[in-house]
């Protein structure tokens, strides 16, 4: 078994679901963003952390896709509270059709979710679907904060680190614990499980924030420069804003106070700052710090070597993505 098999298993299963039909402005975004793919990594760690304790792995694609579904969902919602114009190198939904159709199609997606989940054995629901509503609520309530904090002048590395691991942590944690759950794993492991997905987790978020302003755009698939744009509290501006002196810190007050601008102009100099204060060392280290933390908790996992062998490598895959 190796990751390219997972994920030719997770893409024909994704490629034959069937959402419905009318309106079909409700469904045809639905498999406008599912066919624009992504790297589908979440539900690859379900289904790697469930290879740990079992051979019947492909018996949980659907409750791994649950997690994928779940994910689009967010993002669909997500690129409207951003006003992103790109996702995956395409329109994003509500810049192709309108908001609320973003809105509703979301929506279906949360319920298409939830459907998913029914494939689980019985006796296993409960357990899933209430770790599942946890982590949902985290993802809600870290997207809430990151709207907070694009509109008050300092926010700390603590809270930072709070909110990205709400937003984004929680579900890359649920996505390897659910792999634990569903492959009835040791209660032990299954906690390493989630504390890995949520250290790389906040890894991960860290580096988004870095290839938001250091990525090529061609890779990335999403608008580089976006987060200066919205005035985005990420790690990157809140050490600058920590370690700005003189003309430097004049600029980036006018940057984030200036109602408008040409959205290139401000990007530029906000970058030209970060680059001078070597703020994206910063970044790496600390992301490399999250990275190391969840491999840890990888070590500890009691299961054969060989297999452990194949999801740390798909982690190292994470670690180095350039989109
Ligand atoms: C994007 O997630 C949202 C974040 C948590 C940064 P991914 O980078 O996994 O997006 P896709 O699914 O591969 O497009
Ligand atoms: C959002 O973080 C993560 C979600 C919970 C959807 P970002 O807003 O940075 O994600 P991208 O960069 O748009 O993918
Ligand atoms: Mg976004
Ligand atoms: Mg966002
Ligand atoms: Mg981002």
């Amino acid at each position: 078994m190796d990751v390219t098999q997972v994920a030719s298993v997770l893409n024909q299963e994704i490629a034959s679901l069937q959402y419905g039909q009318h309106p079909p402005e409700l469904y045809e975004p639905i498999r406008y963003m599912m066919s624009l793919g992504g790297k589908r990594l979440r539900p690859v760690l379900t289904l790697l952390a469930s290879y740990l304790y079992t051979d019947n792995w492909q018996k949980y694609t659907k409750p791994a896709i649950a997690v994928e579904v779940f994910h689009n969902f967010t993002l669909m919602h997500d690129d409207i509270m951003d006003a992103a114009p790109l996702r995956r190198g395409n329109p994003t939904v509500h810049t192709k059709w309108n908001n609320n159709v973003a809105i509703l199609s979301g929506d279906v997606m949360l319920v298409s979710a939830y459907e998913l989940f029914l494939e689980l054995k019985p006796e296993q629901m409960p357990t899933v679907i209430r770790r599942f509503n946890r982590c949902a609520s985290e993802v809600c309530e870290g997207q809430q904060l990151d709207m907070n904090f694009e509109k008050i002048a300092t926010v700390s590395e603590e809270d930072y680190l709070q909110m990205i691991g709400l937003k984004t942590a929680a579900l890359l944690g649920f996505s390897l614990e659910l792999g634990g759950l569903v492959s009835e794993a040791p209660e032990r492991d299954t906690i390493l499980l989630r504390e890995l997905g949520e250290s790389i987790g906040i890894g991960f978020q860290l580096k988004d924030d870095l290839l938001d302003v250091f990525g090529e755009q061609a890779k990335f698939g999403k608008q580089v420069g976006g987060d200066i744009i919205a005035n985005k509290k990420t790690f990157l501006l809140i050490k600058a804003l920590q370690s700005a002196t003189g003309e430097d810190q004049a600029q980036l007050q006018h940057w984030l106070a200036k109602k408008e601008f040409v959205a290139e102009e401000k990007v530029k100099a906000v970058t030209n700052i970060y680059n001078r204060l070597n703020i994206r060392q910063l970044c790496e280290a600390k992301m490399n710090e999250y990275f190391a933390l969840g491999l840890f908790c990888l070590e500890k996992l009691d299961a054969p070597e060989a297999r452990k062998q194949v999801l740390r490598e798909f982690v190292e895959q994470i670690i180095h993505r350039e989109n």
